[in-house]
């Protein structure tokens, strides 16, 4: 496949990733929910977009208690959105159209509906008993440790027909896998096998940092700062059921799975501070993950000056080698034009894709979807309906794209299983199409410059001091030069140029186009191209 072949560098370094949500891109059969034939006829919008990559969230048999991140058969699509042959025709074309494909992989748990599962609670010794994490309730019946649920409650499920707990990270509907056994490793590993031979260009790992659990599984320590606002994830911290040594054995065994393959990406859903997320490198002598994702933009306050450090801090934690990343949303994040409003939304757009490392956009970021309102009995999401009123919610970030003006929005001919937004008639690509200005155009500008501009795809970084509320830095790559100056704040303010250099071009603002006056717009951000004068 032809692909940027001017630049020397993995496909994945140079490239955007495009985060499709599947039951919510679009529905070809009429039954509110959306599918493959749907992702493959929308091809052309996200080719055009100017992403390389797409990652769809979990395609395969689920009973979908947590909407497909429970996996009841990790071989095969589920009827609601396919079949095999429907993800080969969507993958065949996706690389026609020069885009590579992701899957999502979910190894920590599967569905308890999956059949290893259903022979392992089958009895005490059934041959995939130890498939799964099951343990003698303690002496007063109560569970095995004080873990919480990431969904809230114990982390432990009694099973009454063979008097046991087993765990849970997330719902009981997710039972955990058993790591430690390398039955399960080797299943785990005729799984990407099976992807890989089918010609997939890599995976997303779901809860990667998950997947080892601390030997004789002790308590986790009580969180100092948890209080009722709080899931009760955050009770106690994850001290002995994430992050443990072993788990980098793991993640480096898929890694030399994926290598044999070629130019094939692995990418982890970790959330861990800098020094431990970046350990999910690897080393040299022990690659482990492409790109281990980086949440900090989602977690930290929109604020210059904090920002300027955040960005700093982990440029300076990636070991030699290790690319960065960003990501600015997600299934599972509040929408960042509903966290920031629309304007500062321009502004995260252009920081997403013009910070040094490979971005991930998800799904109608790109016209600006913010505040949805879900009335209760639309909510879908278990883990707001598990613990309602805490703002954990994600159904507000998983409506259906907005397409057209048509009913339904060109995203099915019947009611969606979510509502859509409520501004989705101003949202919808058609109304944002030809409009220069739109949040749309704004995002296919940013990912051209990305393309036409080598320092923006595999530059350098380079901090500029933060002014007031503008945070800025340069981008470099040989001779080319690029400021990037944003005004995260609600008044106007200078930019000061670096030393001996002059504005060769105004590549792009967050509004719309005018002579460069010295300084910033409120809530305006720059791409300029910079010369030397001296
Ligand atoms: C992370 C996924 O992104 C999220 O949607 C899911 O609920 C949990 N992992 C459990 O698989």
């Amino acid at each position: 496949m032809p692909h940027n072949a001017s630049h020397p560098t993995p496909w994945w370094e140079n490239g955007a990733v495009y985060q499709i949500y599947p039951r919510s891109f679009q529905d070809s059969n009429g039954d509110g929910v959306g599918d493959l034939a749907g992702i493959e006829s929308r091809l052309d919008y996200v080719a055009t977009l100017g992403v390389d990559a797409i990652w769809l969230s979990p395609i395969f048999p689920s009973p979908m208690a947590d909407f497909g991140y429970d996996v009841a058969d990790y071989c095969d699509v589920d009827p609601l959105f396919g079949d095999l042959a429907a993800f080969d025709s969507l993958l065949a074309a996706a690389h026609a159209s020069g885009l590579r494909v992701i899957l999502d992989f979910v190894p920590n748990h599967s569905s308890d509906q999956h059949p290893w599962f259903v022979e392992s609670r089958s009895s005490r010794d059934n041959s995939k008993r130890d498939w799964y994490i099951w343990r003698d309730a303690r002496p007063d019946g109560s569970p095995p440790n004080n873990w919480t649920s990431d969904f809230g409650g114990s982390s432990w499920e009694w099973d009454a027909g063979t008097e046991q707990y087993y765990l849970h990270a997330f719902l009981k509907e997710q039972p955990d896998l058993n790591w430690h056994n390398l039955d399960v490793r080797a299943a785990m590993m005729d799984v990407l096998r099976f992807w890989l031979e089918r010609g997939v260009d890599g995976f997303r790992i779901d809860v990667l940092w998950h997947i080892i659990k601390a030997q004789g599984l002790p308590d986790n320590p009580p969180n100092p700062d948890y209080g009722p606002h709080l899931g009760e994830r955050d009770k106690v911290l994850q001290t002995n059921s994430t992050d443990q040594p072993e788990t980098h054995d793991i993640s480096a065994a898929f890694r030399a799975l994926a290598d044999e393959y070629g130019e094939r990406v692995l990418i982890g859903e970790i959330f861990l501070p800098n020094d431990r997320l970046c350990a999910y490198y690897g080393t040299p002598h022990r690659p482990e993950i492409h790109l281990p994702f980086n949440f900090a933009l989602l977690e930290n306050a929109w604020d210059a000056r904090g920002l300027a450090r955040i960005i700093a801090d982990y440029e300076a934690a990636l070991p030699p080698g290790g690319w960065p990343n960003w990501v600015i949303g997600s299934h599972d994040a509040p929408r960042i034009a509903a966290r920031l409003g629309e304007a500062q939304a321009r502004v995260a757009a252009m920081l997403l894709l013009t910070l040094r490392g490979t971005p991930t956009l998800y799904q109608g970021d790109e016209l600006g979807i913010g505040e949805v309102t879900i009335s209760q009995d639309r909510l879908r999401d278990p883990r707001e309906l598990r613990e309602p009123g805490l703002g954990l919610g994600r159904d507000r970030s998983r409506t259906p794209m907005p397409w057209d003006g048509s009913p339904h929005a060109g995203f099915s001919k019947v009611e969606p299983w979510l509502p859509l937004s409520d501004d989705w008639v101003k949202r919808s690509v058609a109304a944002q199409q030809g409009d220069t200005g739109s949040m749309l155009a704004h995002y296919r500008k940013l990912l051209a410059l990305r393309r036409e501009y080598p320092a923006l795809a595999i530059g350098d970084y380079l901090g500029v001091a933060v002014q007031d509320d503008v945070l800025a830095f340069e981008r470099r790559h040989g001779k080319e030069r690029l400021l990037i100056a944003l005004n995260l704040g609600d008044h106007e303010c200078p930019i000061s140029l670096p030393p001996g250099t002059s504005i060769a071009d105004i590549l792009h603002s967050t509004l719309s186009p005018r002579p460069f006056g010295g300084g910033l717009r409120r809530d305006e951000g720059l791409i300029l191209l910079l010369e030397g004068t001296s």
